[in-house]
């Protein structure tokens, strides 16, 4: 309501853009980046609060949806944001066969706000083939994707292109070192890749790719180098010994990796479209490079390379236009896993924004204001702790669940607060937690836990001991 006459403004704008790009076939020659609209916070904006912050604040024209919420649909009518929907992963396998439940998706999902909403992109699944747990779903991907193409066809939708969003682990070992060496996983190649890249082929369609430098980067940030996974344009370069291709930076590198692996299969002309990228704002002790600082450097680098000028392309592909929507639009609070899954947002759910950016590529990066130096691009070393958090003792109920859980998986390890035992703290739910979750995190970390319980849980360097009361704590040396 707020924003109509901003939307009526927009609404003329963009219907410059979008009738320039019907002509130029499906944005094959587009270049420019948007952003993730995911939703997992209990925390944010209605739709037609978010469709509103990621046109003005970020001035964001692409959007990727988590799946096709008719309220966020509707709210991105009329706008010409062009916007990119999913099939969610548990209907692959019953569509898979179903040609009649593929026409009652796209019926129900699509059609009710086609061409409204700029709907341009339809991704089956998201990172299926990073699944290993649930490989029923893998063989049934490609015959869904076709179900999907063949369900826009009979409702004569020309403008959607059907794929699926794979991560940099579909390749064998995910290597990219160097680039010309990378193939396909030997357990997708013959049975989902191939005939994926033989659909994407004939269907005109995209290689959806979720690209992270951040991931790469923390397995082994010596020999990476900082600087190389953020795309800053003055770094030391990496040459393929085998193509003699020159990178600057890892993004490429990655990029470049897919594109090698599809072309030793016959494949060399796909586009690719990058469904993920970023680097997150903030993380926890344990986590290394997570900040401001970084995550402001890569996402702007990115738009530089990516929406401003004359396309670049990578040295694989040079000049190839190319798109990418960064990870996420807002903090999103109920992530699981570390830390830094919650903080990969462009903005805080109120609205304001974690740092300037602009997406449009119209803002020149010396423009921005400074930022606060990073503290943590090298491994903490030190004692940490995992205890209740703040907001811990509002829900007795969720606490009192989470320290039998932490307890239990601790085997016995939990007699320390029980009455009479050093630990006790009175009976005070948040200490007795607290102790809780340090034993069993000191415990598991190694094994992948982490210090979340639901977000209960947050990490400190502050030693919460007190009397008799000895807390364990998870030891870093600085080389972990
Ligand atoms: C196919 O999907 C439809 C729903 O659109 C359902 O009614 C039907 O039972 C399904 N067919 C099979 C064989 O599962
Ligand atoms: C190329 O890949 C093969 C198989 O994945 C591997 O054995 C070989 O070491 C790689 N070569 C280089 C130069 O990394
Ligand atoms: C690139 O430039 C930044 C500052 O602009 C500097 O901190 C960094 O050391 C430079 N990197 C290299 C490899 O020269
Ligand atoms: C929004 O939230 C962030 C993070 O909690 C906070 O720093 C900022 O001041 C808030 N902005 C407004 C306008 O309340
Ligand atoms: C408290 O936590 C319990 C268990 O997780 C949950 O079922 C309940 O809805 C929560 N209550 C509130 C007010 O959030």
């Amino acid at each position: 309501m707020v924003d109509l006459p901003m939307g009526f403004i927009h609404l003329l704008f963009f219907s410059v853009v979008s009738s320039s790009s019907v002509l130029s076939h499906a944005g094959h020659d587009h270049q420019g980046v948007g952003i993730n609209y995911g939703q997992l916070g209990n925390n944010l904006p209605v739709p037609s609060r978010a469709v509103h912050l990621l046109r003005t604040e970020l001035e964001a024209s692409i959007v990727k949806l988590y799946g096709a919420d008719p309220g966020i649909l509707a709210a991105l009518a009329n706008t010409g944001v062009e916007v990119m929907i999913m099939v969610p992963n548990n209907l692959i396998v019953p569509i898979s066969p179903n040609q009649s439940l593929a026409d009652e998706w796209v019926r129900s999902n699509l059609l009710p706000h086609y061409p409204r909403t700029r709907i341009r992109h339809l991704l089956v699944g998201n990172e299926i083939l990073s699944d290993p747990t649930n490989k029923d779903i893998w063989f049934n991907l490609v015959p869904a994707m076709m179900r999907i193409q063949a369900a826009l066809e009979k409702y004569e939708v020309k403008e959607v292109k059907v794929g699926t969003s794979m991560a940099i682990d579909v390749l064998e070992n995910s290597a990219v070192y160097p680039p010309s060496n990378a193939t396909f996983r030997r357990d997708i190649l013959r049975r989902v890749v191939r005939p994926m890249l033989e659909f994407l082929q004939d269907t005109r369609s995209f290689y959806y790719f979720d690209v992270y430098t951040y991931f790469h980067w923390i397995k082994d940030p010596k020999k990476i180098g900082l600087d190389y996974a953020l795309l800053k344009d003055n770094v030391t370069r990496y040459t393929d010994p085998a193509s003699g291709l020159v990178y600057s930076d890892l993004f490429d590198q990655m990029v470049d990796s897919v594109v090698f692996a599809m072309r030793k299969l016959g494949y060399t002309d796909i586009p690719i479209f990058i469904a993920e990228t970023g680097w997150p704002n903030s993380g926890d002790y344990d986590q290394i490079g997570a900040n401001y600082y970084n995550s402001a450097t890569y996402n702007r680098n990115l738009v530089r390379k990516l929406a401003t000028g004359r396309p670049i392309g990578t040295p694989a592909r040079p000049r190839k236009p190319m798109r990418a929507l960064i990870f996420a639009l807002f903090n999103e609070n109920m992530k699981g896993g570390p830390s830094t899954e919650r903080h990969f947002g462009l903005l805080y759910p109120n609205g304001s924004r974690v740092y300037d950016i602009d997406l449009s590529g119209r803002t020149i990066v010396s423009a921005y204001g400074p930022l606060p130096l990073p503290k943590n691009n090298d491994p903490y070393k030190g004692k940490i702790w995992c205890v209740a958090a703040d907001s811990a003792g509002n829900n007795e109920t969720a606490l009192r669940l989470a320290v039998t859980a932490a307890c239990g998986h601790g085997k016995g390890s939990c007699r320390e607060i029980e009455k009479g035992g050093p630990c006790y703290g009175s009976g005070s739910q948040v200490v007795r937690a607290s102790y809780a979750f340090s034993a069993y995190w000191a415990r598991a970390r190694e094994s992948g836990v982490s210090c979340y319980f639901g977000g209960l849980a947050a990490q400190t360097i502050r030693d919460p001991s007190y009397g008799s009361c000895k807390f364990p704590s998870v030891s870093l040396t600085g080389t972990d």
